[in-house]
């Protein structure tokens, strides 16, 4: 059988670790040529490389920070050069802060909102800039947090809100030149980011355990799936949409 993504480029931001990489091995599984962005983490992404190149596929590390347009826009200059065109963008990268009102800080939100919301958008400019006649199709990677009320972390579920709002908004915009953009909103999965900031053995695990129908947490791999989904013409007609994966917690 043919690959999904047979002879299509995709940059995935943040695959150095967690659900970026795993979206990065799914596509590159199907036979995308992907570009492994990281901000720090090179060894990260260049494992992820290695792994792709060994199971026979096409990948190169590229490092920029996502929350900076020179870095943005010389990411999609060095995917160009290696791969030639561009078809699919997955925007991952993103962190994740918890704060009390009293603790919100013009730091704290600008450190959310530069890279879940500004470097979001201006990744989607630029790639829409690259795809060809025939389209593309843009992933976010936003959060049950978008729509799911949780104190102490108002301003990363204000971002996730954005990013759904930007999905709707430019899915709108950008569809009469068949590029297609749309979100998942995952809920809590386990990632290096997760473990990094304690919550992965936390009491905010277990509640979220507890509350979810299919009684446990996600792992990076059952979101990218999904992410093959919507990156090939599997989803050819289907624009503008947020797709929970969260075991059935909203
Ligand atoms: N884990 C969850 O429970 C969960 C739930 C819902 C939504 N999400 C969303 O899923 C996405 C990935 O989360 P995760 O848990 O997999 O994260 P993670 O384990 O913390 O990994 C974050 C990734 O993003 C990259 N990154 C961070 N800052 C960056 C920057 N300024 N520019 C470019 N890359 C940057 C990191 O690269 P370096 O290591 O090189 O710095 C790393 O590859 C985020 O958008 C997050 O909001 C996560």
């Amino acid at each position: 059988m043919s690959k999904k993504l047979k002879d299509k480029v995709a940059v995935v931001t943040g695959a150095s670790k967690g659900i970026g990489a795993s979206i990065a091995k799914h596509l590159a599984s199907e036979g995308a040529a992907v570009a492994v962005n990281y901000a720090t983490s090179k060894e990260g992404a260049d494992r992820v490389v290695s792994e792709i190149v060994k199971n026979g596929g096409k990948a190169i590390a590229i490092q920029a920070d996502m929350s900076k347009q020179s870095d943005i826009k010389r990411l999609f200059s060095e995917t160009l050069k290696a791969f030639a065109k561009l078809d699919i963008l997955i925007n991952n990268a993103g962190v994740y802060d918890f704060a009390p009102l009293e603790e919100v800080t013009n730091e704290h939100f600008h450190k959310m909102f530069d890279l879940n919301v500004l470097g979001l958008l201006l990744a989607t400019q630029e790639a829409a800039k690259h795809f060809g006649n025939s389209g593309g199709s843009v992933v976010n990677i936003s959060s049950v947090a978008s729509t799911s009320a949780l104190p102490n972390i108002s301003v990363y579920s204000a971002t996730k809100a954005a990013v759904d709002a930007l999905t709707r908004s430019l899915a709108k915009e950008l569809g009469p030149r068949k590029i297609r953009i749309n979100s998942i909103n995952p809920g809590m999965v386990e990632t290096e980011g997760l473990h990094s900031k304690g919550i992965a053995e936390s009491d905010f695990r277990k509640h979220s355990e507890s509350q979810t129908p299919l009684g446990r947490i996600g792992q990076p791999d059952d979101i990218s799936p999904a992410v093959v989904f919507l990156a090939s013409e599997d989803s050819a007609w289907i624009t503008g949409e947020t797709l929970f994966i969260s075991g059935g917690l909203r």
